[in-house]
This record gives structure tokens, C-alpha cells and sequence, in this order.
């Protein structure tokens, strides 16, 4: 798919050009695995800082460093080489001011709606009221007010995915990170999904990092877009998305700006796509 003329432009926009504190900073960062003799060098040069309340898109082919990216940011793995910092502070350990969400929601079977929200805030040691009123809140932020009292096994899809989003808000992480977590649903559902998530973090001020496959999805909800290709994988592109910072989610399939930027990043991303596995 080519285009005559290309609306993506390759980012040089400073933090103070962006007028937004640098939440998370990426350094020179490398990531190699040690798996007994095998040693996989799974990111190299890193580089990139992420702004306050920006939504930020990942994409890049599989095994690129996409997810290695999420855990170095949420603590849970150190960089080999380089520096990741979080408001200029290098992580050194889990870094619980940002929630995490993988593809699988992971919510307990044997609790409903209300008890898996109720997890996070069990935890802090939240008193019994306070906690069912906060439950309730975030059940209406997502609206799940009608299935409080319902099963995961009760739910469809999209239902389960708002219970695993309202619980990772029950943290109140400023910053959300979150990996494919619509890549299971249908078109359609993962559309009202996207909006919800979309309009939510605007409303609650979030920042996000947001890993998809999903072209459409990353131009669709990002700021800005990061791309990711290569053994090791590193970002070689980094893209702002010159869209309105507050959108419709689904009027944007009838926008030709929107149209247009699909149809560049497919242009980026095709090469990659060659990558050997
Ligand atoms: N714990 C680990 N031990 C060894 N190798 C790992 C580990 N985690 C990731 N890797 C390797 O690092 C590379 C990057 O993995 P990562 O999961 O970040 O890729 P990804 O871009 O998220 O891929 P996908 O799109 O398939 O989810 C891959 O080659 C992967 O095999
Ligand atoms: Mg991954």
C-alpha cells in the first residue's frame, strides 16, 4: 500500500516542547536473556522518554521487545545495559505506581465482579465500606454496575476485560501498561472497548503504554506511536499521530487523516514483516 503523500512524521518533539513532565525514560536500554548456554539479546538502544498523560502505542512484528519493554517499565525485569527511569528515579524494583495488564485477565474464578475489583483494595487494607463504596465507583467507570454479583464464567469477552480494567484502576497506577489486552475480542467489541479505555484514561489522566499488532488500534488511541522491528529489536521509529487529542474512536474509520496514517504505518511496518523467526 503506498501512499503520495505521507502524513507520518518521525518524532523529535522535546518533553518541554510537550509542555508535560517525563513520567518514563528509556536510556540506551539493552535487554539479553541468559537460558542456560543460550543467551538472547532481546532489545538493544532504547531510547525514549514518555510524557505525562500521553498514550503511547507499541507495535512491531512478534519477539521484537514490545512486552520486554512493559516488564522493564513495570520493574519486573532490570535492563542488561542502560537506564530505565521513572520521574527520574532509575526503577530498581517492582514499580507499583503503574498496573499492568496482560492478554489474559487473569481474574479469579471463585470471586465475582465485586470481590476480583475488591482484590487490589483488600490488600491496601482498605476498610469494609469504604471499599464496597470504591467498588461500586469503579464498577460504574467501567459499567459493570448491573454484574457485580456475577461469575467470570458469566461474562462475555468484553464484560471480562472491563472487570480486569476496574480492577487495575482499584490500584489508581498513574500510569497504565498494557499488552494486546483486546487482542482476543471481536472487531466490534474491541472497538467499544478501545473507546472506553481511550475516554477513560483521558477522563482519569493516565499515562499508557499501550502494545497492540493492531495497526489500526495504535494509530487509533496513540499520541503517538513507537515502532519496533529488528533481532535485537529496537525502536526504529517513533511516530506523534496528528490526530485531536480528544476523538471519537469510531468516526475515526471515516477519517481521512486517520485513513491515511493506517495505510503509511503499513508502508513502515511491511519490511519487518520479512523478519525471520
Ligand atoms: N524470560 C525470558 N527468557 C528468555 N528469553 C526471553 C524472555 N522474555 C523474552 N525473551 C525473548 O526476548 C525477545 C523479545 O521478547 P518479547 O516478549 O519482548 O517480544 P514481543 O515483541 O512482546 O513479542 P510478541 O509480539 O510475540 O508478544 C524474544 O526473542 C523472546 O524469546
Ligand atoms: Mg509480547
Amino acid at each position: 500500500m503506498s501512499s503520495a503523500k505521507k502524513i507520518i512524521n518521525t518524532v523529535s518533539v522535546t518533553p518541554a516542547e510537550r509542555e508535560a513532565e517525563v513520567v518514563i525514560s528509556f536510556s540506551g536500554v539493552g535487554k539479553t536473556f541468559r537460558a542456560g548456554a543460550a543467551v538472547i539479546q532481546a532489545t538493544k538502544d532504547i531510547n525514549v522518554d514518555i510524557c505525562e498523560g500521553e498514550i503511547v502505542t507499541i507495535v512491531g512484528p512478534s519477539g521484537c521487545g514490545k512486552s520486554t519493554m512493559l516488564n522493564l517499565t513495570a520493574g519486573l525485569l532490570s535492563p542488561t545495559v542502560g537506564t530505565v527511569k521513572y520521574r527520574n528515579v532509575p526503577i530498581s524494583d517492582v514499580n507499583g505506581r503503574t498496573g499492568y495488564m496482560t492478554q489474559s485477565d487473569h481474574l479469579l474464578p471463585w470471586r465475582s465482579v465485586a470481590g476480583n475489583i475488591a482484590v487490589p483494595l483488600e490488600i491496601s487494607g482498605m476498610g469494609k465500606t469504604e471499599r464496597k463504596a470504591r467498588v461500586d465507583e469503579l464498577a460504574e467507570l467501567v459499567g459493570l454496575t448491573q454484574f457485580l454479583n456475577s461469575y467470570p464464567s458469566q461474562l462475555s469477552g468484553g464484560m471480562r476485560k472491563r472487570a480486569a480494567l476496574a480492577r487495575l484502576l482499584a490500584y489508581d497506577p498513574e500510569t497504565l501498561l498494557l499488552d494486546e489486552p483486546f487482542a482476543a475480542l471481536d472487531a466490534q467489541l474491541r472497538i467499544k472497548m478501545q473507546t472506553e479505555l481511550f475516554q477513560l484514561s483521558r477522563r482519569l489522566k493516565k499515562t499508557v503504554l499501550f502494545v497492540t499488532h493492531d495497526i489500526d488500534e495504535a494509530v487509533a488511541l496513540g499520541d503517538r506511536c513507537l515502532v519496533f522491528s529488528g533481532r535485537p529489536g529496537t525502536i526504529v521509529k517513533n511516530i506523534e499521530v496528528p490526530l485531536p487529542r480528544d476523538r471519537a474512536i469510531l468516526a475515526l474509520r471515516k477519517d481521512q487523516t486517520y485513513q491515511q496514517l493506517c495505510s503509511d504505518l503499513w508502508d513502515i511496518l511491511a519490511p519487518s514483516m520479512t523478519v525471520a523467526h
